[in-house]
């Protein structure tokens, strides 16, 4: 089975940037541990777009859904703006929250993936 990624975009007003990088800074990193995580990267625009994204990757479908509906999710995102409980889809557009002004969530499968070649 192929690992899932949701990634999170994030429209943030440039004078929120800082205020963003600085939550995600001292985020709660409950995802870590959470079941079937396997990557998380916070990626800062810098062309092509002018929003962040959240990006994730786990190792099905059903362990993503799993975290969503955590108390580690709701943990993870206690300072988001009240509105970060929403599972993303459809949630956070035009709505006032302190960082991110709305939340787009997006899914893919990984058809293929690799890394360096190692050395020996
Ligand atoms: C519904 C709208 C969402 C908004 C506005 C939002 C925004 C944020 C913000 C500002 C933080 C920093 C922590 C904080 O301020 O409490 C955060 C944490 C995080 N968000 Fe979201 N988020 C949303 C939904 C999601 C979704 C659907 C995902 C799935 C990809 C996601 C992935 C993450 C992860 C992995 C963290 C770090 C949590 C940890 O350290 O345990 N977010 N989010």
């Amino acid at each position: 089975m192929p690992s899932v990624v949701k990634i999170n975009v994030l429209t943030v007003s440039p004078e929120m940037r800082e205020e963003l990088e600085r939550r995600f800074s001292g985020r709660a990193g409950v995802v870590e541990s959470a079941d079937g995580f396997e990557w998380f990267e916070l990626l800062r625009p810098v062309e092509g777009t002018d929003r962040y994204m959240v990006y994730t990757r786990w190792r099905s479908e059903e362990d993503f859904k799993r975290w969503t509906e955590s108390q580690a999710f709701q943990r993870g995102h206690a300072e988001a703006g009240g509105q970060g409980h929403g599972h993303g889809q459809g949630q956070g557009h035009g709505h006032q929250g302190p960082a991110a002004s709305g939340a787009e969530l997006w899914s893919f499968e990984v058809v293929q993936s690799t890394g360096p070649k190692s050395e020996s």
